[in-house]
């Protein structure tokens, strides 16, 4: 994304660029870095960002760190600003754009939650790693006969669990949006071993178990004031253990599914929305997001892509669930 609008910018445009360093913290405090030509070249198959990033919000305390930002970008000349990221990070985007921050935003989460565009970059790659993780958690619960049940990130929606549990032919498949019973699992798990299966449950971080009333955490909070997710999956390992008899492992994935180098199809898109942010920079879409719409890629008011996330519809969500059990 980066290498594109920059190699876009400078060569077709005649812009100059710099790059703020971890995110909002590096806006607001102006630690910025040059970027030129020979900073970006060689990046495109790279995870992660040459800039860092960080959990950092400037409304977490009121304005007065949007503020400085918005002194900082002055000082430094800056007049408009290509903003990577999820939902908290356009959500501030969109708040600099009302104080007057000339602002360009591009949807970037593995969790693929965002609106207004059908795909984010690093979605693909994370899919890939999980499901590549799920083939070889079944060599051992092929060898074992044992339930392996794999988490995976999926803050709110269950997209990353739905495509890799698809793709790994998981037999059961537990995502945010769908209160799936204890019961149902139990049927599922069980139908599977009859066959002489070894069942394999794919479960989302955010998925909200019978009986609970929110996701599962007991790390405290981020600085949008998210909880950190993450061990739904040793409980419903538990569960199933207790309920079937069958000896069941939990194989949490974490950060693994979001590192490493990037699918060529994450790489495609990523340097499409860098192209198509420069783009939109020149033209004066500010408050817009670039986004991708089948194949094309466009532009919408960033409020747009926040106001709702993007869930599995029931309909994906059935597509798959013939295939549990
Ligand atoms: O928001 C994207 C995401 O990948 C979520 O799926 C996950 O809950 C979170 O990031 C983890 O964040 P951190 O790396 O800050 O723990």
């Amino acid at each position: 994304m980066i290498r594109a609008a920059v190699l876009k910018g400078t060569s077709v445009y005649g812009k100059e660029f710099i790059g703020f360093r971890d995110g909002w913290r590096g806006v607001t405090e102006g630690d910025a870095i040059p970027l030129e030509r020979k900073d970006i070249q060689g990046i495109g198959k790279l995870g992660g960002t040459i800039l860092g990033t960080s959990r950092s919000n400037p409304f977490e305390n009121g304005d007065e760190k949007a503020e400085k930002a918005r002194a900082a970008l002055d000082r430094l000349g800056v007049d408009s600003l290509i903003v990577i990221g999820g939902e908290g990070t356009l959500a501030a985007a969109k708040r600099m754009v009302d104080l007057g921050v000339n602002v360009v935003g591009v949807p970037k989460t593995i969790d693929n939650d965002l609106s207004g565009t059908d795909m984010t970059f690093g979605f693909d790659t994370a899919v890939g790693i999980a499901t590549d993780a799920f083939d070889r958690l079944r060599t051992t619960g092929d060898s074992h006969g044992r339930v392996m049940v794999a988490e995976v990130m999926g803050r709110h929606v269950g997209w990353i669990a739905l495509h890799s549990g698809m793709a790994a032919g998981a037999h059961a498949i537990l995502i945010p949006e769908q209160r799936t019973t204890w019961d149902e699992l139990t049927e599922w798990v069980t139908a599977t071993k009859r066959r002489g299966r070894a069942p394999l449950v794919v479960v989302s971080e955010g998925f909200v178990p019978e009986g609970g009333a929110e996701a599962y955490s007991d790390q405290g909070l981020d600085a949008f004031g998210r909880p950190r997710l993450g061990g739904i999956g040793e409980i419903v390992t538990a569960e199933i253990e207790a309920r079937t008899g069958i000896e069941s492992r939990c194989t949490i994935l974490g950060h693994i599914q979001r590192g490493g180098t990037p699918t060529a199809y994450d790489r495609v898109l990523a340097t499409r929305f860098g192209l198509a942010a420069i783009d939109a920079v020149v033209d004066g879409h500010f408050g817009e997001m670039v986004s991708l719409r089948g194949t094309d890629i466009t532009h919408l008011p960033i409020e747009d892509a926040i106001g709702t996330l993007n869930s599995v519809p029931q309909s994906r969500w059935d597509e798959a669930a013939i295939l549990f059990g």
